[in-house]
């Protein structure tokens, strides 16, 4: 049975969310599951803006089905090709030769690669600033590469005023009935997942998100819908300004985050020692983690979030223990930046962690590195104590 929603006058959700995937993209954890966002237009033409993943494309495809109520579907605009918004898009095709695809000429291509050739047949390759008028609605495209892919574009309806921006201002988390993200408390909720998805996503793609930013701004916008999680109504500028911080890479909260690797217990220990001389110095929300329990991609967002990170690693195999080698090339490889840094090592008989992970940080742009650090051998000792208390010290110094 059909299950669509109205957004806005004309604009239905025909999108459906997949509550038993594991990982997104094969890596990500998503416990509360993911939704895969789809409109369709009902105007003098109808119009489809994206597709589904192939998890969701019974529900979507029975969705259009419905509403199109045998009327025969004009355009289907590809904001995004990346398969779990474009997977679908082949079965729409035999279902709907007639859909003329419009996207840019690199999203074409990719159909072409993702599909066979005549998938993206027939087509009209649209650039910047190009539009679509079919009837009362008027639809813009603006370019978006690397948000998250090159081929990105957003699409903004100029008669509805709303934005359908593609992957920007997504978020894991399946939606639960409610569609709008004012229908949620999303900042209780929502918006760790939605910081996890962004800066995991598309965190590297800082200057480029920015750049999008930029670009919304000259537009009259009332409603975003993006192609995962709630669609926003209200309060936009928070949310907005939310992505101007992390696209910035600016520290959301003054706070500190603790990440330690630790086998028998003693740099865990060395970990919770400092995290308490920092509550009695007065230092409040401090977030500790062991990295061999939590997912790297959590690692990620709570770097983004905290403006001081420290991280405590044993050596293992002359090195970086593996699960915070693996976080803070994660923290590399999404670029993350302007943070203030603090490092304590473990070895029981060549610590060599701390030198290393001084390296991975050292050619990070913008990370203040921390001159106080602790080197234990094997546990921690009276005389490491005066050096966690520095570094305490030093940290809350900066925090407070
Ligand atoms: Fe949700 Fe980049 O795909």
């Amino acid at each position: 049975m059909h299950c669509t929603r109205v957004v806005a006058p004309d604009i239905h959700y025909v999108g459906s969310s997949d509550r038993r995937l594991a990982l997104f993209e094969s890596a990500f954890p998503i416990p509360r599951g993911v939704s895969y966002n789809s409109y369709l237009v009902l105007d003098d033409k109808t119009v489809l803006l994206d597709t589904v993943d192939r998890s969701v494309a019974p529900a979507f495809l029975e969705n259009v089905d419905y509403l199109l109520a045998g009327k025969q579907l004009d355009y289907v605009i590809v904001n995004h090709m990346e398969p779990d918004h474009a997977a679908t898009l082949q079965e729409l095709r035999l279902r709907h030769p007639e859909a003329v695809i419009v996207a840019t000429q690199k999203a074409l291509d990719m159909i072409a690669q993702f599909f066979d050739s005549d998938t993206a047949k027939p087509c009209q390759a649209v650039k910047e600033g190009e539009s679509l008028c079919t009837g009362k609605h008027c639809f813009n495209f603006v370019t978006a590469p690397m948000v998250h892919w090159p081929e990105v574009m957003v699409t903004y309806d100029s008669t509805s005023k709303v934005l359908f921006s593609a992957d920007a201002f997504g978020t894991f988390g399946a939606l639960s009935g409610n569609l709008f993200a004012d229908e949620y408390d999303f900042e209780r909720d929502w918006l760790d997942d939605a910081r996890r998805y962004y800066t995991n996503i598309v965190g590297k793609y800082g200057v480029q998100v920015q750049s999008l930013l930029k670009k919304a701004s000259g537009l009259d916008i009332s409603i975003i819908c993006p192609l995962h999680g709630p669609i926003w109504r209200q309060n936009l500028s928070w949310f907005i300004s939310k992505y101007s911080q992390w696209a910035t890479y600016t520290p959301e909260s003054k706070s500190v985050m603790i990440a330690y690797a630790s086998v028998y217990g003693d740099t865990e220990n060395a970990a919770t020692i400092l995290a308490n001389m920092l509550s009695e110095l007065g230092v409040r929300n401090i977030a500790l983690y062991d990295v061999s329990t939590v997912h790297p991609s959590l690692i990620v967002s709570e770097s983004f979030r905290c403006s001081h990170l420290v991280f405590a690693s044993t050596t293992y195999n002359m090195g970086i223990f593996v699960n915070m080698e693996i976080a803070l090339n994660d923290l590399k490889a999404h670029n993350l930046q302007n943070r203030t840094v603090a490092l304590i090592e473990n070895g029981s008989w060549a610590p060599t962690s701390g030198k290393l992970m001084r390296d991975i940080i050292t050619s990070m742009k913008n990370m203040r590195l921390l001159e106080q650090t602790t080197t234990l051998k094997s546990s921690v000792k009276p005389s490491n104590l005066a050096d966690l208390s520095a570094m305490a010290h030093a940290l809350a110094a900066d925090l407070l």
